[in-house]
């Protein structure tokens, strides 16, 4: 019967003790979840620990050591970036410079896309349509929090082009009206305007800037003086895609609307690059791709469209109601894949553990330690301001007497090195547009190339 009592008593403990144990295992790992999400500035219940996991062992441990560095103390931390570039499968065999065009997705999007895509081959119709389209919503949610403005003002479309021709196109103007635009924005926003020019006879007025341009009343001037009566429009990048040149828009935009004149804003590298909230631009319509900064599936943009200009806007694929105020209106674009477009979420999710400050910093670093490797050399001729209020982590230089694909070849062909050659207006160089997965060590061999060639 002792025995018993004892027994009892000893297994009781034991139990007692395992039980504790196990309660503050659990304890532990919920405040460390949860020290991890706040840390990361994780809203809601987005669970990020299995991103974290998934970057491989240490990385957790990672985070939690340089949560309480700034920004630009994390943007040289070497090992966090080295962790954050083994998320990707890029190719070890290339150096790529040329992240601004399209970037790689991290193996989670990837894999998202993946699973997305066989859970709509049970079935497309029931599985992609009902049950997945299911998640559309949510996932608007999601990137409108990201943008900083309500679900109601975000249409999920498939990149910047198919945003912004959604305004070009269907923005009322009458023949005569006036569309007010820069001579370095993107071929295809030009190109469309172009074509409402032809079409519809109205008219488009050029400005210019010097490049690069550091004198923000210098640049609204330069719109307000095609401003007249006529114009009803005006376009502007925000950051140009030729040299990284930052434009003050909430400025031109103050200019415009004081004159009645409404505000389009291509966003194309802007967003998930800069820290921004797309209402604080004070603009009317802005487009931009998902597929370039925020790392989501090819083939993903949104377009934002203030709540009072919704239904004026005409779909440019019809819709039932094409006066209807509803946002969704623009998205009538037929079926295409609802796999990458619910990707998207998780490239959110990946660009809130790394955090957008962080992630800004990081670029506009790696912009400046290749620009100081290369800007004492004579022949070397940088295409951007060194402000950061007008640059990014875009940019462009030139070498006197060299061609820009003379460079860009030399840089493939002896280094596998991809850069993009830029002829446009007044700009004729090279754009090199390195991403969070960029080593310091890819940049120092870049660097060395360009002396080398430069001679
Ligand atoms: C400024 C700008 N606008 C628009 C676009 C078009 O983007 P997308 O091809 O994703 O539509 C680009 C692409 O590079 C760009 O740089």
């Amino acid at each position: 019967m002792r025995l018993c009592i004892v027994l009892s008593k000893v297994i009781g403990r034991r139990w007692e003790y395992a039980s504790r144990l196990i309660l503050m295992k659990k304890i532990m790992k919920t405040n460390r979840r949860q020290f991890l999400n706040r840390s990361l500035g994780v809203v809601g219940t987005v669970a990020l620990a299995p991103m974290v996991s998934a970057i491989g062992p240490g990385f957790e441990q990672k985070l939690l050591e340089v949560n309480s560095l700034s920004p630009n103390e994390l943007a040289t931390d070497e090992e966090f970036w080295q962790f954050i570039r083994q998320a990707f499968t890029i190719s070890p065999n290339l150096i790529n410079l040329n992240n601004g065009g399209v970037s790689p997705q991290p193996k989670v999007v990837q894999d998202k896309v993946t699973h997305y895509q066989s859970v709509s081959n049970e079935g497309p119709a029931h599985y992609m349509w009902a049950v997945l389209g299911e998640e559309r919503e949510p996932m608007r949610r999601k990137l409108a929090a990201t943008a900083g403005c309500s679900a109601d003002n975000i249409a999920i479309l498939r990149n910047t082009t198919e945003a912004l021709d959604q305004i070009i196109f269907g923005f009322p103007l009458e023949k005569g009206d006036e569309v007010v635009l820069c001579k370095y924005d993107y071929p295809n926003v030009i190109n469309a305007w172009k074509q409402r020019e032809m079409r519809d006879g109205i008219v488009l007025k050029w400005m210019d800037l010097p490049m690069p341009v550091e004198n923000d009343d210098f640049i609204v001037k330069a719109y307000t003086d095609q401003f007249t009566l006529r114009t009803k429009l005006v376009n502007i990048t925000q950051v140009i895609n030729w040299t990284g040149q930052i434009l003050p828009v909430k400025k031109i935009a103050q200019a415009a609307h004081s004159r009645n004149i409404e505000v389009m804003v291509d966003g194309a590298h802007a967003f998930a690059h800069l820290v921004f909230n797309i209402p604080d631009l004070d603009c009317d319509y802005f487009g931009t791709s998902l597929h370039k900064w925020l790392f989501a599936p090819f083939g993903t943009g949104l377009l934002y469209v203030k709540a009072d200009k919704i239904s004026k806007i005409w779909p440019l694929m019809a819709a039932p109601d094409p006066k209807s105020p509803d946002i969704r209106k623009f998205e009538n674009i037929g079926t295409r894949s609802f796999a990458v477009e619910l990707a998207i979420s998780t490239a959110i999710d990946f660009y809130n553990m790394i955090g957008p400050a962080r992630k800004e910093q990081r670029l506009r670093y790696l912009k400046n330690y290749w620009v100081d490797g290369i800007k004492s050399h004579p022949k070397v001729k940088l295409n951007i301001s060194q402000k950061p209020q007008y640059s990014c982590g875009l940019g462009n230089f030139g070498i006197e007497g060299k061609k820009p694909e003379e460079i860009q070849s030399y840089l493939m062909t002896k280094y596998k090195i991809l850069t993009t050659p830029i002829v446009w207006e007044k700009v004729s160089g090279i754009r090199v547009t390195p991403s969070v997965y960029t080593t310091i060590a890819e940049l120092d061999l870049f660097i060395r190339a360009i002396r080398e060639f430069a001679g």
